[in-house]
C-alpha cells in the first residue's frame, strides 16, 4: 500500500510548495514587521501549509487554532459550526487566517465574521490554493499561494474522507479510488 499510487495527477509539487511558502513568509515578515501578528490555523486541512508557513516567518509572532465545519444544507447558504475558537485575546491585534483553499468562500467568510468580534486590528486571509470559479461569497486572500481550476485535489493537509492529509504535494486522486 502505497498512497501515491492513488494519485492521478500532481498539481502543484513538494518543491513549488517549498518555494512558495518561502515567498509568501518573506513578504508577511516584511509587511507585519514590529506588529506581532497572531497567525490563526482551521483545522484540520491548513496544518500542512501553516506549519510551513510560519517556520519560514522571522519576526516575533504568535499563533493559534480555529475549527469550522462547513454543512451544505438544501439550501444555497450552507452552515457553518464553529467547535473551537482561538484562546488567543485578539482584541486590537493583527490577525492572520492562513487557510489551505477557498473554494465557495463561505467557511472562511463564516470565520472571519467570528473573530471580527473580537475587535482585531486587522484580519487578512492567507490561502495555499484558491479556487476562484467557485466563489459564492465575496471574499479574498491577501497571500495566495497557487490559483487552481475546479477540480476536487487532496495532499498536503486536504483530505479525501480524511485520507491523503499525509502527502507532501497537492494532487489529483484517479477515479478508481472514488469507487473503491
Ligand atoms: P468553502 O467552500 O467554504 O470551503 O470555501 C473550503 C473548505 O472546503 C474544503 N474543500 C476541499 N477539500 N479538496 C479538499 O480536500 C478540495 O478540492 C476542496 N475544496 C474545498 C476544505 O476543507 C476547505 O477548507
Ligand atoms: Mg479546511
Amino acid at each position: 500500500m502505497n498512497i501515491n499510487h492513488d494519485i492521478e495527477k500532481i498539481l502543484v509539487s513538494e518543491e513549488e510548495i517549498n518555494k512558495r511558502c518561502k515567498e509568501l513568509a518573506k513578504v508577511i515578515s516584511e509587511e507585519y514587521d514590529g506588529k506581532m501578528p497572531v497567525l490563526i490555523c482551521p483545522l484540520k486541512g491548513a496544518v500542512s501549509f501553516f506549519a510551513h508557513l510560519c517556520e519560514q516567518i522571522t519576526i516575533p509572532m504568535v499563533y493559534d487554532f480555529i475549527k469550522a465545519s462547513s454543512y451544505e444544507g438544501t439550501s444555497s447558504t450552507g452552515i457553518v459550526n464553529i467547535s473551537y475558537m482561538p484562546t488567543t485575546k485578539l482584541e486590537n491585534r493583527h490577525v492572520i487566517i492562513v487557510e489551505d483553499i477557498i473554494d465557495t468562500g463561505r467557511t472562511l467568510s463564516a470565520v472571519v465574521e467570528e473573530l471580527k468580534k473580537q475587535n482585531p486590528a486587522s484580519i487578512e486571509l492567507a490561502c495555499l490554493l484558491d479556487k476562484p470559479s467557485m466563489r459564492k461569497v465575496s471574499i479574498e486572500a491577501k497571500y495566495v499561494g497557487f490559483v487552481i481550476p475546479n477540480e476536487f485535489v487532496v495532499g498536503f493537509g486536504l483530505d479525501y474522507n480524511e485520507e491523503y492529509r499525509n502527502l507532501p504535494y497537492v494532487g489529483v486522486l484517479k477515479p478508481a479510488v472514488y469507487s473503491k
